[in-house]
C-alpha cells in the first residue's frame, strides 16, 4: 500500500513539501508518489492507499491555478468517496486574515461532502511562522504516519 501526495502550488512551496515528505515515507515503512493535482479529475481517488493533499491558497482564499481542474471534477464528477482517507497539509499566510490556507479548506470541505475521512489533524504551514516548513511537515508527517497506522489503516510494517 501507498500514499499518493496530491499538489496544489503556485510557486512551488507546496510541491516541496510534498517531496520532502515522499523522501521520508521509506523511513516510516510507506512508500510515495507525488502527484501534480493538474489533469487530474476524481478518479485519481480510484488509487489504492492514503491520501495526502499538499496545497496553498491563491488569490482570496482560492485554490492554485493547477488545482482547478481537480476541485471542479469533485463537483461536475461527484461520487461517494466513502474509501478515500486522506491527511491534508495546508499553505497559506496567517496576513490573509479570514481566507488564510482557504485552498486547502476548499479541498477539505468537498472531499469531506463526499465521504471522504481526514486522519488526523492538518498540518498548517503559515508563511509567517519562522519555524522551518520542511521541519514542520516532517513532524507532523510522524505522527500522521503513527495515527494511520494505529486507526488500522493500511500502510505496511516498517521492515
Ligand atoms: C497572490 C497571492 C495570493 C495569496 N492569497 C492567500 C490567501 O488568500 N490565503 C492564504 O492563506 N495565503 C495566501 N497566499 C500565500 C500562499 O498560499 C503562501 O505563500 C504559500 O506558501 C504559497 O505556496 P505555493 O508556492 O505552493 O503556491 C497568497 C500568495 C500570493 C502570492
Amino acid at each position: 500500500m501507498q500514499l499518493t501526495l496530491l499538489v496544489g502550488s503556485v510557486h512551488g512551496n507546496a510541491r516541496q513539501i510534498a517531496q520532502t515528505l515522499a523522501f521520508a515515507a521509506p523511513e516510516h515503512g510507506a512508500s510515495a508518489q507525488v502527484l501534480d493535482m493538474q489533469d487530474l479529475s476524481i478518479a485519481v481517488f480510484d488509487t489504492p492507499g492514503l491520501f495526502v493533499l499538499c496545497c496553498s491558497t491563491t488569490g482570496s482564499g482560492d485554490v492554485p491555478d493547477n488545482a482547478h481542474g481537480l476541485y471542479q471534477s469533485l463537483d461536475a464528477d461527484a461520487r461517494f468517496l466513502g474509501h478515500v482517507r486522506f491527511g491534508l497539509v495546508a499553505l497559506g499566510d496567517s496576513s490573509y486574515g479570514d481566507t488564510f490556507y482557504g485552498g486547502a479548506k476548499a479541498f477539505q470541505s468537498r472531499l469531506q461532502d463526499l465521504g471522504a475521512q481526514l486522519v488526523g489533524e492538518a498540518c498548517v504551514l503559515d508563511a509567517l511562522d519562522a519555524a522551518e516548513p520542511d521541519a514542520v511537515a516532517l513532524a507532523w508527517f510522524a505522527t500522521w504516519i503513527a495515527q494511520a497506522r494505529r486507526l488500522g489503516l493500511s500502510l505496511p510494517s516498517p521492515v
